[in-house]
């Protein structure tokens, strides 16, 4: 998959996108480029292969500017050739592009084109020939790419050098963009690992959105040309990943960062537009795959129990799950038409790695979803489905938990589109999920009371059925991990066959209960609670908290979910009551006692 950068600097930019570059490795690529405008004069070099082998170019024959493109290309239309690689440069135009323009040899006639003037096997050096000759047309870039855009049938995004001007052009359509601002440079990028540390905030563009990027400024067009407002978000630049900025904890930090992680995986793998996702670089035909098997270790372990409600409920996959530190012991009898899947945060769990080497040892083909891209467990897989978090400092994991949520949700959406059969409501849903779960951290002081409530618990029982029950496992380990309370997580309908019997009032029951089929059997659950003189709290919609008022002591209402959205927007209260809780209990949040963030040891 295709990765831009693009830098407008009051300094020289050709360091920052060679930075950025390197960041968007993990998308997959086979070759890359950078060119520079300096002086009205564009100057570029290309390379094969790693970047490291484009920033050795640079080093030997410099080029430098205060405004510069840059580009990985992931092979679609030609060979990774020279020829091929972007920026493509015509006379007063340079273009980046990522995307397929399925209509380009069309265009070439709507335009007349000079075919002779077409060197490679690309779609996107037609655009750039076009760009080029509408600039003689038009005084206006905005109004070229105006038009470009209005001709081009298939998913885009561009950045683009014009000669005459001090600014970069950019614009998308099913491929996504974003904004850097900073005070001393601007940027833009394919995804937000791609921008500079320098960044402050950050603007998704939306589809048909063109924006203009000079260093003091930026400026964002609709399809018409009219000047519009996107929103800003705070951007937390790889090395502010290290400080707590605004909140007390990093955890709070983390459990704050979420829409914007979620928004950004979401905008880098799915396209609203044509319905489809897009796994970068994958090559995997999932119609020849009948079993999947999932392993991991902690919160990650939970990721895939969800995984393996919605993949069984997608796809006709028969999905097994183990923690990995019971794989990798235990007689495995494993189906040659498997595909493994390691889930890991940190890419160094030893139990989780250790189970990799057991599937390679078998034969099996091997996908790792991780947050850490060098880390061993990417390196060592087949192929790597990165989670893009961003670095995760609290010792418990919360981000990484609902990126995981989101990667894996994308993948089984992936395997539906392999059989023609994507859900589309569903697909649909995931582009909301960001604001969602804003407005669910907009009131976090409703958690607060919660944890108040809870404070002189003797114990706490989360409870859930179907997706619902690994997130009430994963409420009990967030509040293990950070309060020392003990607390239990348990599937509702198994109550009656144990817990019941330590219910009293000092034992609080959190029941997760969106209004979706297990409802009813919820409710009924949480009565045989109160029965017993059990308090009881319930983590509910808008239609389940009507029918479910009567029946508890306190009730937080959240925005409404289908069976996909649930499990990352019901991630939220179950991180919040667990950090509001520890830190009225003045436990060491980000860092608690007898843990550790990554667990390289058996
Ligand atoms: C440790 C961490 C947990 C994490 C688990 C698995 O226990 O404290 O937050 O879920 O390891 O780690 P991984 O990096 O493989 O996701």
């Amino acid at each position: 998959m295709c990765g831009i950068v693009g830098i407008a600097s009051e300094n020289d930019c050709v360091k920052g996108i060679i930075a950025g570059l390197y960041s968007l490795e993990y998308r997959g690529y086979d070759s890359s480029g950078i060119a520079t405008l300096n002086d009205n004069l564009f100057a570029s070099k290309k390379s094969i292969g790693k970047i490291s082998r484009l920033e050795n170019a640079i080093i030997k024959d410099k080029i430098s500017g205060n405004l510069g493109i840059g580009h990985t290309r992931w092979a679609t239309h030609g060979k990774p050739t020279l020829n091929n690689c972007h920026p493509f440069i015509k006379n007063n135009c340079a273009l980046v592009h990522n995307g397929i323009i399925e209509n380009f040899e069309e265009l070439v006639k709507t335009f007349a084109l000079n075919e002779t003037c077409i060197k490679s096997e690309t779609d996107s050096e037609i655009i750039a020939e076009i760009c080029d000759k509408l600039l003689n047309e038009f005084n206006n870039p905005i109004d070229v790419i105006k038009k470009i855009s209005q001709n081009i049938q298939g998913t885009f995004s561009f950045a683009f050098l014009i000669k005459g001007s001090d600014s970069i052009y950019a614009t998308r359509r099913g491929s996504p963009l974003v904004l850097g601002l900073s005070e001393n440079l601007n940027s833009i990028s394919s995804d937000v690992l791609g921008l500079p540390d320098e960044t402050r905030e950050i603007i998704f563009l939306e589809e048909n959105d063109i924006a203009t990027i000079n260093p003091s400024s930026i400026s964002i067009y609709n399809i018409k040309g009219n000047s519009i407002n996107r929103k800003k978000h705070e951007f937390v630049a790889k090395k502010d990943f290290k400080t707590k900025g605004k909140f007390m904890h990093f955890m709070e930090k983390e459990i704050f960062h979420q829409p914007i992680c979620l928004e950004d995986i979401i905008l880098n793998f799915a396209d609203k537009k044509t319905n489809s996702v897009f796994l970068p670089k994958n090559t995997i035909d999932f119609n020849n795959i009948s079993n999947i098997i999932l392993v991991a270790c902690g919160t990650a372990y939970h990721a895939c129990m969800i995984a393996k409600y919605w993949l069984e409920q997608m796809t006709d996959k028969h999905v097994s799950i183990d923690i990995a530190s019971e794989y990798r012991y235990k007689k495995n009898n494993i189906d040659k038409n498997s595909i493994a899947i390691v889930v890991s945060q940190s890419g160094e769990t030893m139990d989780t790695l250790e189970c990799l080497k057991k599937f390679r040892q078998n034969d099996l083909f091997t996908i790792s979803i991780v947050n850490v891209l060098n880390s061993s467990i990417a390196r060592m897989s087949d192929y790597v489905l990165p989670t893009l978090a961003g670095p995760e400092i609290g010792v418990a994991a919360t981000k990484s938990f609902t990126a995981q949520l989101a990667v894996l949700a994308l993948l089984g959406l992936h395997i539906q589109q392999q059989k023609n059969n994507i859900e589309k409501n569903v697909f649909n849903s995931l582009f909301s999920i960001h604001e969602s779960i804003k407005k669910i951290l907009k009131d976090s002081k409703r958690f607060e009371e919660i944890a108040h409530s809870l404070r002189d618990a003797k114990s706490i029982f989360y409870i859930g059925r179907g997706i619902m029950y690994p997130i009430a496992l994963e409420g009990a380990l967030k509040l293990k991990e950070i309060t020392y309370k003990h607390c239990e997580g348990y599937a509702a309908g198994e109550l009656k066959h144990g817990p019941l019997a330590l219910i009293e009032d000092q034992i609080p029951v959190i029941a997760l209960a969106p209004s979706d089929h297990n409802f009813s059997k919820i409710l009924s659950n949480i009565q045989e609670v109160r029965a017993r003189g059990g308090k009881s709290i319930i983590i509910t919609d808008k239609a389940g908290s009507i029918k479910a008022k009567k029946y508890c002591d306190q009730i937080i209402v959240l925005p409404d979910t289908n069976y996909l959205t649930s499990a990352i927007i019901y991630s939220l209260p179950i991180q919040l009551i667990a950090y509001h809780l520890a830190v009225l209990l003045g436990t060491d949040v980000d860092q608690p006692r007898n843990l550790a963030k990554s667990v390289t040891v058996e």
